[in-house]
């Protein structure tokens, strides 16, 4: 209490005093009063600029005429004046000239990452991984219709639709069992002479081909899956087997037949786009 006593008394109080503590009336430091003020000062000049105050109905808008979705407009506007020039390049150019140009391959690939995600994933699943008996793999090398470039931008923009007829009725249950042995033993390479000329009697070398390895392989563009191959676009038990060859892929009418469609793009997305995607399912490593 002494030491107090003995500080000088320069500075008036207020009058006030709590056990034995004076209330003086300094000012704040400078410092601090030029915060609080331009505080306060920044506050109405953001209110006057920006949307800011909630009314019952409305707010108050601010005289710059800021929202977030301008924001966000202007921001895909800038996105797409960068992309333009990409896009009216790669309208001039074909699938095999995209692929060459590293540049061109890399901006397609990105660019088709959304569009495969929203058209493609559902089915094809988000890398091309598939589902079996259900939706083809992409990103391996085993191909119905063909790996080149060319070929799937055609199944992209056109769709597909494997087309394998029903045997039940056609063939007598005996051979249809005889057949499952066949293609059986042809996906080890075990096939016989004889299996093999059962199978062209039959009918089924005219799709998949005489050696069984599939139209694409063989170029007779059918689609027809390459049998000789431990790849099975249906299943591997003798049940998935059976079924195949007794209903067939997408038989009308017929119950049991598998259904295998490929949806057209070709009128929802652009040219651009299409070129883009077939690059990108090239690229998922199957590409030939
Ligand atoms: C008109 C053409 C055509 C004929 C004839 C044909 N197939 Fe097929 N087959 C196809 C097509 C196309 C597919 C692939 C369907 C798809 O995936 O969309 C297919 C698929 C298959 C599959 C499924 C393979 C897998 O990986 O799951 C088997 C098995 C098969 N065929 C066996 C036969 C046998 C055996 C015969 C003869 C009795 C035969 N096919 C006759 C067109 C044909
Ligand atoms: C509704 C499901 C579905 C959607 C969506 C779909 N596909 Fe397919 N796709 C299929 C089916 C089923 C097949 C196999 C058709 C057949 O068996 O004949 C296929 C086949 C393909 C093939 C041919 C594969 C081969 O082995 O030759 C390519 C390439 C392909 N799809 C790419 C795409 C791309 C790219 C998209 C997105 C733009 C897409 N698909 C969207 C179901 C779908």
């Amino acid at each position: 209490m002494a030491k107090q006593d003995n500080q000088p008394q320069r500075v008036r109080d207020t009058g006030h005093e709590w056990d034995g503590i004076r209330e003086l009336t300094n000012p704040p430091p400078r410092w601090w009063m030029i915060a609080f003020h331009a505080s306060w000062i920044w506050c109405v000049v953001y209110f006057i600029l920006y949307p800011s105050i909630p009314l019952v109905h409305d707010y108050t808008r601010g005289i710059l005429g800021w929202t977030q979705i301008k924001e966000f407009k202007e921001a895909v506007r800038e996105g797409e004046a960068m992309r333009a020039p990409y896009l009216k390049k790669i309208a001039a150019m074909d699938g095999q000239q995209l692929l060459a140009d590293e540049e061109m391959r890399n901006f397609s690939e990105s660019y088709a990452k959304a569009i495969f995600g929203d058209n493609c994933a559902a089915c094809h699943g988000a890398g091309g991984e598939g589902a079996p008996g259900l939706f083809p793999v992409l990103a391996d090398d085993d191909w119905l219709y063909g790996g080149d470039i060319d070929t799937i931008i055609e199944s992209i923009t056109d769709g597909r639709q494997g087309d394998m007829p029903a045997h039940a009725g056609v063939l007598s249950d005996d051979e249809i069992n005889k057949l499952t042995d066949m293609v059986i033993a042809a996906s080890k390479g075990k096939a016989t002479k004889e299996q093999f000329m059962l199978f062209d009697e039959a009918g089924c070398s005219g799709c998949h081909g005489e050696n069984a390895a599939g139209g694409a392989i063989n170029d007779l563009g059918t689609g027809a899956a390459n049998l000789t191959d431990q790849i099975w676009r249906f299943g591997s038990s003798r049940e998935d087997i059976l079924r195949t060859i007794r209903y067939g892929v997408n038989q009308e009418g017929v119950e049991g037949t598998r259904e295998a469609i490929m949806p057209a793009f070709g009128e929802k997305l652009t040219p651009e786009e299409i070129k883009m995607l077939a690059v990108k399912v090239y690229g998922f490593g199957g590409g030939k």
